[in-house]
């Protein structure tokens, strides 16, 4: 389920790496899963993830399934994500990456509290994407 949801075309796109993720590598990638892996669920069905790792996060979510609740879900899973960094796992502070061209997680990330703090350059499968880090505190 995982593995389709990253697979997907317009989550490919936004990604820091855009090639289809083959089951082998989704596989040992979930074995090892060195980063907390939580699933974000929408009325009880899974809907998408959230990755913890140290203070920094990203997310993806099920494109597919949600559909025109995409955005709604977007909210939530941003909403629920910062409580629980900041409650459960009681961080510092909470950073991420999005691609400079992802603008409408940018409003999101902003509307939610994070503040852009710096952008550098990344190689995306060999292109040079611009890279924007968002964070903010408690
Ligand atoms: C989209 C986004 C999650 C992609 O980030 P990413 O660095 O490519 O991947 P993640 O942070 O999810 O995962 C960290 C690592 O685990 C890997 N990984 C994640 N899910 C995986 C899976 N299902 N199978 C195998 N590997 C996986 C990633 O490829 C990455 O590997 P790397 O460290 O070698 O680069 C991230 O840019 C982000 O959070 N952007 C803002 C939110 C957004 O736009 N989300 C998508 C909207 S639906």
């Amino acid at each position: 389920m995982v593995l389709t949801w990253r697979n997907h075309p317009e989550v490919r796109a936004v990604s820091l790496t855009t090639h289809e993720i083959r089951p082998d590598e989704h596989a040992a990638w979930w074995a090892a899963r060195t980063a907390e892996v939580l699933i974000y669920e929408e009325d009880g069905i899974p809907a998408g993830v959230v990755i913890f790792n140290g203070t920094t996060w990203s997310f993806y979510l099920d494109v597919d399934g949600l559909g025109k609740r995409l955005l709604p879900a977007w909210m939530r899973l941003e909403k629920e994500a910062v409580e629980y960094a900041f409650g459960t796992l009681g961080l510092p502070s909470l950073g991420g990456e999005t691609l400079a061209d992802n603008k409408q997680v940018l409003a999101l990330h902003r509307r939610f509290g994070f503040r852009e703090t710096r952008r550098y350059e990344r190689l995306v499968d060999g292109v040079p994407k611009t890279v924007v880090w968002t964070e903010r505190t408690p």
